[in-house]
């Protein structure tokens, strides 16, 4: 208990030195890149790519899939039938291209009865040079893949909310593959998110329109995880940068939802330790206690140093060797084990560490091995319109090419810098967390979120929690201050669609019952008292219970958009009798958590810890943490600065670790010395 306290005051001192608040002051963000110029040209002269076809050509029949046809439909399951995929050119003369698999909402959804077809979600996944496909089959897409390399359903699937397009991007990513050209990897693959990756996306956008008309007027939604969190909001930047010069939204995006998503190295590489012990999983018999320790002052101090206005990298080095040194610690140094870097539930053996997470991976890979399957996705090119040569077209999970290229200190600025303009602009921000990821683990991103500043004020300090009830669990929880949203879902790792589909797919109804719910005369003010209630199916029951400052709830129901004929449906929908604003009065209940009087003894025993804390610090030659033996660490951090280089990266889908044990490092007389210094007290 004692050294637990001793290492929330020294994160605090530490903390407070760090970055305090985000607002829109310091960055400049009236540059627009030429490439994005030239889009807008290229919009407005209404140019032709001889290439892309209509949708017709895109159309996948479906029976060609292996293991489609004994895809059963169920009551929250409707397996998709129009479905359109292949390559989308948006370089005429370089023959670029980018491949994507698109899904119609299911017209027999529960959702389809209550929403508006209205909607089109973007769904890219991270690295960079990660593909999408990781997101379709793994993840949110409507199928799964089984050990025999067949499609099997996926009862989480979001084209069971609305249309969903998966793209492998940047060029290089998937099935946007460069096998044949001429052109040299410099020439070819993307160094600069603002200037090559955007200009890309918006040129797939221009053209996708072009082949599918009838999504022009939709409500564009981009998602994705991981270090989508970077493109995404790149990506937002310069669409309404194109909006503005063209004259008009031609790309109608005000939505991003992002999962365990990289915007902020400095709060996010600074989180692991802090995160590590609040999960429980760090505390004084830790083999590398007190290197790790040393490791987290390092991380202050180089944070410290950096100049957030002028930060252009997307990592902080030093802070991210903490968590590369900590997923090992927890084992004896033979064991050659480590945590899992996406979900610190699992053990693997070193040096994976999760590079070959989830299970599943290798069978997506063998369902684009089957006969055919190339074909009918159209990922083989007949027509050589591409630059591909398909002889050798084969699925990789992550391009280390793409990455290479794409991770450089001038590539773009952390998206961090920008956000706060572009919540002032209008962005509705979804963040969702599974709360058992380390690499982009929740506690850096509520740190971030909770110094964000737009329109003059800060997030909410008095923001609360709200539970989230998922039939009838609670399985999650968030914060919400004007347009920004942060969900926790409780046992979620770091692919959360993967371990908990049903919640994720769930949040797009948390997004409708406050979006567009005019049953709701309620403002959700930050520090107001609500929670909210979803359901798989059966959308009618969904609410949320606002709590007054009695106690009293009320509790208002989803409000139901349009009834379709065959709505005469059995079961539980006709035993409850909701006209959609029914408002339900229950009596007084304490629903608070934790009592006053424990946060005052909390609070004050904190308080005299600090205190001690600063006096120990001030008069003792010898404490603890400051004692730290500076010489052999940075000997070590040369060779650990090198390996960073090579292999480290925040929030990679999936690369292969150098674990080191550290061993030499640390002695156990030292590990005791810092018990015995913390018992003194
Ligand atoms: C763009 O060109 C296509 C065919 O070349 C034409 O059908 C379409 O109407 C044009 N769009 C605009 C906005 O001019
Ligand atoms: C999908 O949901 C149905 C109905 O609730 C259930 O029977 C089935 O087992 C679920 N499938 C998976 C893969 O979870
Ligand atoms: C928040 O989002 C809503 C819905 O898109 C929008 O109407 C509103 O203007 C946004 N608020 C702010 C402060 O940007
Ligand atoms: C999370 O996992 C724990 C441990 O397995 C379990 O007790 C708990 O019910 C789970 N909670 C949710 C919301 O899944
Ligand atoms: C159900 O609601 C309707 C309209 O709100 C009302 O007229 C009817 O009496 C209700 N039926 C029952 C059984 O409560
Ligand atoms: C809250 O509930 C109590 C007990 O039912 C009732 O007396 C009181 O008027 C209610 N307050 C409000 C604001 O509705």
């Amino acid at each position: 208990m004692k050294e637990q306290l001793f290492l929330i005051i020294t994160f605090l001192v530490a903390a407070i030195k760090a970055v305090t608040v985000y607002d829109n002051t310091n960055f400049d963000n009236n540059l627009i890149p030429e490439s994005i110029k030239e889009c807008a040209l290229y919009y407005s002269n209404n140019i032709t790519n001889k290439y892309n076809k209509n949708a017709d050509y895109y159309k996948i029949i479906p029976e060609l899939l292996p293991g489609y046809e004994s895809i059963q439909n169920d009551e929250i399951y409707i397996k998709p039938k129009d479905m359109y995929s292949g390559k989308i050119s948006i370089d005429e003369e370089k023959q670029h291209s980018l491949f994507f698999w698109k899904f119609l909402q299911s017209e027999r959804s529960e959702y389809s009865k209550i929403s508006k077809k209205d909607s089109l979600i973007l769904f890219i996944n991270g690295g960079p040079g990660c593909s999408s496909m990781d997101g379709l089959l793994l993840e949110n897409g409507p199928f799964r893949v089984n050990s025999n390399s067949k499609l099997i359903a996926n009862n989480g699937s979001w084209h069971m909310h609305s249309d969903i397009v998966y793209l492998d991007q940047p060029l290089g990513t998937g099935f946007s593959t460069k096998l044949n050209s001429k052109e040299t990897n410099l020439e070819f693959y993307d160094s600069d998110l603002d200037a090559e990756t955007s200009s890309n996306l918006i040129k797939f956008l221009i053209e996708y329109y072009k082949v599918f008309p009838e999504d022009i007027n939709k409500k564009l939604i981009i998602a994705g995880e991981s270090y989508a969190g970077q493109y995404i909001l790149h990506f937002t930047n310069n669409i309404w940068k194109f909006n503005n010069i063209v004259g008009k939204t031609v790309i109608k995006l005000d939505t991003v939802m992002m999962g365990n998503a990289w915007v902020d190295p400095i709060e996010q590489s600074s989180a692991y330790l802090p995160f590590f012990q609040e999960q429980g999983l760090f505390d004084s018999n830790n083999r590398l206690f007190k290197h790790l320790l040393n490791q987290q002052e390092e991380c202050q101090k180089t944070i410290n140093s950096i100049d957030i206005n002028s930060m252009t990298s997307f990592d902080v080095g030093t802070c991210e060797s903490i968590m590369y040194s900590f997923i090992s610690s927890l084992f004896s140094s033979k064991d050659s084990k480590c945590l899992n870097v996406y979900d610190y539930r699992i053990e693997e053996s070193a040096p994976s560490c999760g590079a070959n997470w989830p299970h599943e991976l290798p069978f997506v890979g063998s369902f684009f091995k089957h006969e055919g399957v190339e074909e009918a996705l159209h990922i083989i090119d007949l027509d050589d319109d591409f630059d591909n040569n398909d002889k050798t077209i084969s699925w990789n999970e992550c391009s280390n090419k793409v990455y290479a290229n794409l991770k450089n200190e001038i590539s773009a600025v952390p998206a961090i810098r920008f956000l706060p303009q572009l919540l002032e602009q209008g962005l509705n921000l979804y963040l969702f967390n599974g709360d058992k990821d380390i690499i982009c683990n929740r506690l850096g991103v509520e740190n971030y979120v909770k110094k964000l500043s737009w329109n003059g004020e800060q997030f909410s300090k008095n923001a609360k929690w709200h539970s989230w009830i998922h039939e009838n669990t609670q399985v999650g929880q968030f914060l919400k201050d004007r347009n920004v949203t942060l969900i926790n879902i409780f046992n979620g790792s770091h692919m959360v669609p993967y371990d908990k589909p049903m919640e994720t797919r769930a949040l797009f109804h948390i997004i409708d019952l406050m979006e567009s719910n005019k049953n709701i005369k309620q403002e959700f003010l930050a520090d107001a008292d609500y929670e909210i209630k979803t359901f798989n199916g059966n959308l009618k029951r969904e609410s949320i219970v606002f709590y007054d400052s009695d106690g009293n709830e009320t509790e208002v129901f989803r409000e139901i958009e349009s009834q379709s004929s065959d709505d005469n449906k059995k079961g539980e929908d006709s035993d409850e009798n909701q006209s959609s604003d029914r408002e339900k009065k229950v009596n007084k209940q304490d629903h608070s958590l934790i009592p006053n009087w424990i946060l005052i003894i909390v609070f004050f025993v904190l308080a005299v810890y600090l205190i001690k804390y600063i006096l120990d610090t001030l008069f003792s030659n010898k404490s603890a943490l400051m004692d730290s033996s500076m010489t052999r660490l940075n000997g070590n951090d040369i060779r650990k600065d090198e390996r960073l280089d090579e292999d480290l990266e925040a929030c990679l889908g999936t690369t292969e670790f150098d674990i080191e044990l550290e061993d030499s490092n640390v002695d156990v007389n030292n590990k005791s010395h810092v018990h015995i210094d913390l018992n003194n007290d």
